[in-house]
């Protein structure tokens, strides 16, 4: 029988010169959550990611930091697995791209492109922005007085490079945009992507720098005056971490991608040159490059020189010191918050009274409230253990946990989180209500025990698929809440999510799970 291929998810490769902020946990975190969903629903997954570990500016943030270039990178590649453990980002494979496999791919397709007559040397003359590594046009600086991106000055460079032929590739990729509307998501960037390329006419990409101005990349082969540009061999990390040219049954078990994450900042990169890379190599295009939105911080974007990232670290740590030391819960609150707050492609801003609105109001007076009422009654009424008459679903519950199972795959699919974090408080909503027009309190006055049986059965089965449905975001909280009803790990997977799959509950009630965050 063949083997299904594992469903292959991808973030970029973070450059390794700052420590991680905000804005790359984001990704991290989609890319997680988009894993999780998989693996749950049964699939196999292969999750990658890594860092971006060649350039100029990485030599130079180790010179500032007065280390070697190898030691500094690997204590920043220390805070990088750091931080995704502490955010629960479950990645396969965490690639380097100065690891040795990767460099003799890099040099391997190089080769191979040069073999075919992609690539030719010829003299250039840029305007180049050292901290972006990016070459300008004259007319692109002009706008701004200076790098588009970064604001920051420029230089201008003359010198021979190697070029790599994307100019021939342009009508191809037009062409392939076409036919595939949905390789790149949301609609909005592929339609930008598709009017820059019909508007605008390709120039070959300049993929060498001398060794004399850049020394710190992959040789370039057969030329030792150059190094390879950063960005040709960061894209090829997408295909040397799954075995190309090095592991061929890996790479036949893996490639191509299913998704690739990142912001919009590289979306021409991945929609541009890396689809033309591979269609030159003769390999199969990824099926989706899915651009999301910008966080900004206070209305400005956030960047190291700009001093304003926000630390995940120190929001971990800050909620965690709000939520009774747990910071596996203050880490799914933080994904909560990313994923909830606003719709995968649009930017957002982050603030903390948002973060702390957020927390408050869906996690603590939502969530954490049903939670703990529901468990403090079942131990209060039947010291735990709930036994019900009836499997009944309540009335109210019907459509929205119908609607709910309806949705929930297709959204949760095209990593549509929001919308699906929305529908499934909207049924916790739901849940507290019941609660209030139910009124146990006065059934318990009146003697009325089956019937708070059946009730508190409805609440505990409701919670228990709502936490199912929330695993793949907040993967602590839901294991927290499955503890709490008696249940096991194992039984937090998505086929087992319909109603009355669970027959009875033994309640082990625990911390409260999200107290109020009082700001100051
Ligand atoms: N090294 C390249 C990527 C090479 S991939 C083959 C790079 N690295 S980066 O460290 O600058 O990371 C950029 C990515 O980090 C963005 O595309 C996005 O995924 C994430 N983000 C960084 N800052 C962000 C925000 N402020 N908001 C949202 N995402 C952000 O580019």
């Amino acid at each position: 029988m063949k083997k299904m291929k594992k469903f292959y998810i991808t973030t970029p490769l973070y450059y390794v010169n700052a420590s991680p902020h905000v804005g790359h946990a984001y990704t991290s975190i989609i890319a997680d959550c988009m894993a999780r969903f998989k693996r749950f629903s049964g699939k196999e997954v292969f999750f990658l990611t890594g860092t971006d570990e060649h350039g100029e500016k990485i030599k130079k943030a180790a010179e500032s930091a007065a280390m070697a270039e190898g030691d500094f990178i690997d204590s920043k590649v220390e805070i990088f697995k750091q931080l995704w453990k502490t955010l629960g980002v479950s990645y396969d494979f965490f690639i380097r791209t100065t690891w040795d496999e990767h460099k003799t791919v890099a040099r391997e397709a190089i080769s191979k492109l040069k073999e075919k007559g992609d690539i030719y040397k010829a003299g250039y003359k840029a305007f180049y922005c050292v901290p972006c590594e990016a070459f300008w046009t004259e007319t692109q600086i002009k706008e701004t007085g200076g790098c588009p991106d970064c604001r920051r000055s420029v230089e201008i460079i003359e010198e021979e490079n190697y070029f790599f032929k994307l100019s021939s590739y342009q009508e191809w990729l037009i062409e392939y945009l076409s036919r595939n509307p949905e390789f790149i998501r949301p609609q909005t960037r592929y339609n930008e992507v598709l009017s820059f390329l019909s508007n605008n006419k390709l120039e070959d990409l300049c993929i060498s720098r001398p060794k004399k101005r850049v020394s710190w990349g992959i040789d370039f082969p057969g030329d030792a005056e150059y190094v390879v540009y950063v960005w040709f061999d960061a894209l090829l990390n997408y295909i040397s971490a799954c075995g190309y040219a090095h592991d061929e049954k890996k790479f036949n078990s893996l490639w191509p991608a299913d998704i690739h994450f990142m912001a919009k900042d590289i979306l021409r990169h991945h929609a541009v040159f890396w689809p033309i890379m591979l269609k030159a190599l003769g390999i199969e295009l990824p099926k989706v490059i899915f651009a999301h939105g910008w966080w900004n911080f206070e209305g400005e974007k956030m960047s190291k020189s700009r001093g304003n990232v926000v630390n995940p670290f120190d929001i971990v740590n800050t909620l965690g010191g709000y939520l009774s030391g747990q910071k596996d819960i203050a880490s799914d609150a933080l994904r909560y918050f990313l994923l909830r707050e606003i719709p995968l492609g649009l930017d957002g801003n982050f603030s903390w009274k948002a973060l702390t609105n957020r927390i408050n109001s869906d996690l603590a007076n939502d969530l954490g409230n049903l939670v703990f009422r529901v468990l403090n009654m079942a131990e209060k009424y039947f010291e735990g253990k709930v036994l019900p008459l009836s499997k009944d679903i309540p009335a109210s519950f019907k459509k929205p946990i119908d609607k709910l199972c309806k949705e929930y795959e297709l959204l949760m699919g095209e990593a549509d989180f929001s919308v699906s974090l929305e529908k499934i408080f909207a049924f916790i909503g739901v849940m507290n209500k019941f609660i209030e027009d139910t009124k146990p309190w006065v059934l318990w006055k009146e003697k009325k025990i089956d019937e708070i049986k059946n009730f508190l059965y409805a609440l505990l089965e409701g919670i228990r698929i709502a936490s199912i449905y929330l695993w793949p975001v907040m993967p602590s909280t839901a294991e927290s809440i499955f503890r709490q009803l008696g249940l096991s790990r194992e039984s937090l997977i998505l086929s087992v999510c319909d109603w009355g799959k669970q027959k009875e509950f033994t309640i082990k009630k625990d911390f409260p799970l999200f107290p109020r965050i009082e700001v100051k």
